[in-house]
């Protein structure tokens, strides 16, 4: 795992950015792995920006969400549809049909999740995957005790998940119990991923998914297994880290390269 270390969530984002760009500058025709939540947001508005800038074309690339609420429609504000909409779709260049995510509102949700799992394997695979992490460790919305060899399945929420995500359901409305996910077997298969995380309420997952043992009850910790995968931390997200010495200290502008 190659760990950055990041003054601020400002740089993080940045650098986050600086690696989609690289990737897409790489592989113009990339098939992404996208994800959604907070910690997503600036990224979104990042990626979107450098678009506007004329540095970033998504035009040849595809994508391929990690998760949707099982019972969300795409038309539904709440859906994960319509935040990738909203924060993403709406602003860049993707070709019309190139960007996927699980159809929450499917009749057969188990079928459905069977059927986006082979999508994956017939684009070829995820060539980039970003990820965000949950305060329980989770990834996409596996589940602390998810298999690791997981393929994309519908899963329970757990109670501290939903109750995290609750935020953006307004007053009094809770977040659905179930979701489609990639499975932890789906994102060890992406080529290269990143994980985001930002902010002292990360710390303890952070610490957990890289200093930690393998297992299933911090289901990032999986990430350890995987060839080619970079974790960009902000300062507070990285503050319990222990074994300072083995991750680079990026400072924007200089400092090791980060890409
Ligand atoms: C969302 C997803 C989740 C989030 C995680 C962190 O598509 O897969 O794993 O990345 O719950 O969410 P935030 O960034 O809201 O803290």
């Amino acid at each position: 795992m190659k760990v950055l270390i990041l003054p601020d969530a400002a740089a993080a984002v940045a650098t986050a950015a600086d690696h989609v760009e690289a990737a897409l500058a790489r592989l113009p025709a990339a098939v992404l792995g996208l994800a959604t939540g907070g910690t997503m947001e600036p990224l979104h508005a990042a990626l979107a920006a450098r678009h506007r800038e004329g540095r970033l074309s998504f035009a040849r690339a595809r994508s391929f969400n990690l998760d949707e609420y099982v019972g969300l429609g795409a038309d539904d504000p709440r859906s994960y549809h319509a935040t990738m909409r909203d924060q993403l779709f709406s602003l860049v260049d993707f070709a019309p049909g190139a960007t996927r995510l699980p159809d929450g509102a499917a009749p057969d949700p188990h079928a459905e999740a069977l059927a986006y799992e082979a999508a994956i394997a017939a684009a070829g695979g995820i060539d980039f995957q970003l990820l965000g992490l949950g305060r329980n460790g989770h990834i996409g919305f596996n589940e602390p005790t998810s298999s690791l060899g997981s393929r994309t399945r519908v899963k329970t929420l757990a109670a501290s998940t939903r109750e995290a995500n609750a935020r953006f359901f307004g007053q009094g409305k809770a977040p659905p119990t179930h979701a489609i996910t990639m499975g932890l077997g789906t994102i060890l298969a992406a080529r290269e991923v990143l994980l985001l995380a930002t902010g002292e309420a990360k710390a303890e997952a952070v610490r957990a998914m890289v200093e930690g043992p393998l297992a299933a009850v911090v289901p990032a910790s999986v990430l350890q297994l995987h060839p080619r995968a970079t974790v960009v931390l902000d300062a507070a997200a990285a503050s319990r880290l222990a074994l300072g010495d083995y991750y680079h200290l990026v400072h924007p502008g200089g400092g090791p390269a980060a890409v």
